[in-house]
């Protein structure tokens, strides 16, 4: 190949647009002072003898030339036509920004406020950091209880008295107490007390797949006039069904609390296995559910509240617990990791 054609063919190799492309073009078959034009030039001055055969060579140059220009500009048009019809579309949507959605945990505590609410019940909340007074004292806990020990609970080390608390019971308290103050006025005026409190709960448990320091709770309290266990076992029948199914049978174990008397534990039929028993029941066919009970006189009495004009019910459920069995999560920890994909994947608990 003749070095003007390898000259060439090296620019329009190295050409990758059109505007290069025209440049070269000009500068290669233009008509004033291109490559082609100046062998024009050299053609006029030659000897007339040689004219035919250096007249043909030039024409067959530019020839190449314009047919290697030619081409180019075809890949080249037809390479920004793929280019545009993929990177703009006009009638696409735009992409759309990612939309935030409530931690499966929070939907179940939604959902259990919202199988309450049409019986009465708010909802009450109460602080994470709360006192002894709160946690033990006011829920007839004795001070040699071993669930006081800082073994058991997180104690604030600047702030003696202080501690997260163990339980959402200590709500119970606060609420009490509000109600029961000015001679328990409130309480006399809205004839007793329905709310749900749930939040977040800390004990110094070793993190594994049923156990994380911090996990959830759900309390349930009712005060009124001549309240007993059927109130309480008729209450939880109609929110476990709604919860777990309309076909759930409920079960009272007897359980020791130190603020209620009598205690129970409650169970509910396994909604997974309708009861004939698998691995979330461990073959039994029942799952324990919450701890419940009737409210301890001293409980009353405590917040100011006169126990042998008002009694009432209350109980405590772990949230994570529930959240496993409904969606067969074997290890709580996936609740706590945010993969997105799981949270995504737990639409189900709705
Ligand atoms: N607070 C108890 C617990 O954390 C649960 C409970 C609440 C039991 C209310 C009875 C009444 O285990």
């Amino acid at each position: 190949m003749d070095e003007a054609d390898r000259a060439f063919a090296g620019a329009l190799e190295a050409c990758a647009d059109l505007d290069t492309l025209l440049r070269l073009k000009g500068a290669y078959v233009g008509r004033e002072g291109s490559h082609a034009a100046r062998m024009m030039d050299l053609l006029k001055a030659a000897p007339k003898e040689q004219k035919r055969e250096l007249g043909a060579a030039v024409n067959a140059f530019k020839q190449r030339w314009e047919e290697g220009l030619k081409a180019r500009q075809a890949d080249l048009e037809a390479a920004k036509k793929a280019v545009g019809a993929s990177s703009w579309d006009a009638t696409l949507p735009p992409p759309m920004p990612a939309r935030g959605a409530l931690h499966p945990l929070n939907r179940l505590m939604d959902r259990l406020v919202d199988v309450f609410r049409p019986l009465g019940f708010h909802v009450e909340e109460g602080p994470e950091v709360e006192t002894e007074e709160h946690n033990f004292d006011g829920l007839n806990i004795p001070a040699d209880h071993p669930a006081r020990g800082s073994a058991d609970t997180f104690y604030l080390a600047a702030h003696p008295g202080r501690l997260l608390r163990t339980h959402t019971s200590p709500v119970q308290v606060q609420t009490l107490k509000r109600y029961g103050k000015d001679g328990a006025r409130l309480l006399n005026e809205k004839g007793g007390i329905r709310f749900l409190a749930p939040g977040r709960v800390y004990r110094k448990d070793e993190i594994d797949p049923t156990h994380s320091p911090m996990f959830h709770q759900v309390e349930g309290m009712l005060v009124g006039h001549g309240i007993g266990m059927q109130h309480l076992k008729g209450t939880l029948e109609y929110a476990l069904r709604a919860l777990f199914g309309p076909h759930t049978e409920i079960r009272l174990r007897p359980s020791y609390f130190p603020f209620v008397e009598p205690g129970c534990e409650v169970d509910v039929s396994c909604p997974l296995c309708a009861a004939k028993g698998c691995r979330v029941c461990k073959g039994s066919g029942w799952v324990e559910i919450l701890g419940a009970g009737l409210i301890h006189p001293n409980v009353l009495e405590f917040a100011g509240i006169d126990s042998k004009e008002w009694s009432g019910w209350a109980f405590g459920m772990g949230v994570e617990r529930m959240a496993m069995m409904l969606s067969q999560t074997p290890d709580l920890r996936l609740f706590f990791e945010n993969d997105q994909r799981f949270l995504e994947a737990m639409g189900g608990l709705d």
